[in-house]
């Protein structure tokens, strides 16, 4: 039976590397995206290229109807899902929560935690043996702000993240006997463009020497650990978490 994986927030950063690898490793990929539809596209068709089977989807995985949309395309044009990776992921510019106002705090969590949980909901459905599926895996992308807070930064963010810990562990628990497992990767300084959101581009490079390890990590890395949590070399794993955080 061929994989189906779809990997929300896969135009750039940790969720191209993780469709590119999971191409490669022969799932037939769905490359959600937001706006950037050339860099979407980009990425399904270097799959294809490849010889393998990709399609780009746009859906903001904050908007129910969008990610109703987005898993029926999925269903359509690859097949029954077999894997999920909630890897959209936003935050914004650094401040402290003194000046933070509602709005952006709303918009943090709509697309970090709302989002999450409307696509583990229709995975939930599509792959659970008690919806008549035949299993599957999820894997969350949380971050290492879970742990640490980001004070001075963006308690929110950090937040949201922590809130995705406790939905892997209890959505883990809910659905272990359904033949589907739920973990979660917690990245730690990973060049990508996402630090630009925060004001920061060179972030990475300012922070990487409290590092055990004295640098930051690669979009590649935390892909890899991703790939192995979704492979069945996993199998006895579920409602975990590997730090991809060089220490940290
Ligand atoms: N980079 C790090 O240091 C780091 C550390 C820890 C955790 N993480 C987590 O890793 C994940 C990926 O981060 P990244 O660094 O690769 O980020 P990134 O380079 O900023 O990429 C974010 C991706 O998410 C998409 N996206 C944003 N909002 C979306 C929405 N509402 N619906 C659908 N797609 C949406 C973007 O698509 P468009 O471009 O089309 O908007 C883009 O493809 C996030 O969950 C992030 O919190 C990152």
């Amino acid at each position: 039976m061929t994989q189906v994986v779809i990997i929300t927030g896969a135009s750039r950063g940790i969720g191209a590397a993780t469709a590119l690898l999971a191409a490669q490793r022969g799932y037939a990929v769905c490359v959600n995206y937001r706006k950037d539809v050339e860099a979407a596209e980009r990425v399904a068709t270097k799959i294809k290229t490849a010889g393998g089977q990709a399609i780009a989807v746009a859906a903001n995985v904050a908007i129910e109807s969008d990610v109703m949309r987005l898993f029926e395309t999925c269903d359509k044009e690859l097949g029954p899902l077999t894997a999920l990776v909630n890897n959209a992921g936003i935050l914004e510019t650094q401040m402290r929560i003194a000046d933070m106002d509602v709005s952006r705090v709303q918009r943090i969590f709509a697309t970090n935690v709302i989002g999450s949980f409307l696509c583990a909901r229709e995975a939930v459905k599509r792959m659970s043996t008690k919806h008549g599926g035949n299993g599957g895996a999820i894997v969350n992308v949380s971050s290492g702000a879970a742990r640490l807070g980001s004070p001075g930064e963006y308690v929110d963010y950090a937040a949201s993240k922590g809130a995705i810990d406790t939905f892997t562990i209890g959505l883990a628990r809910e659905v272990a006997e359904e033949n589907i497992r739920v973990n979660a990767v917690r990245p730690g300084f990973i060049y990508t463009e996402m630090h630009v959101s925060g004001g920061e581009p060179e972030r990475v490079n300012r922070l990487k020497a409290l590092v055990p390890m004295k640098r930051g990590g690669t979009a590649d890395e935390v892909a890899k650990a991703i790939l192995w949590l979704l492979s069945t070399e996993a199998s006895y794993t579920t409602g975990s978490f590997i730090d991809v955080s060089g220490g940290k």
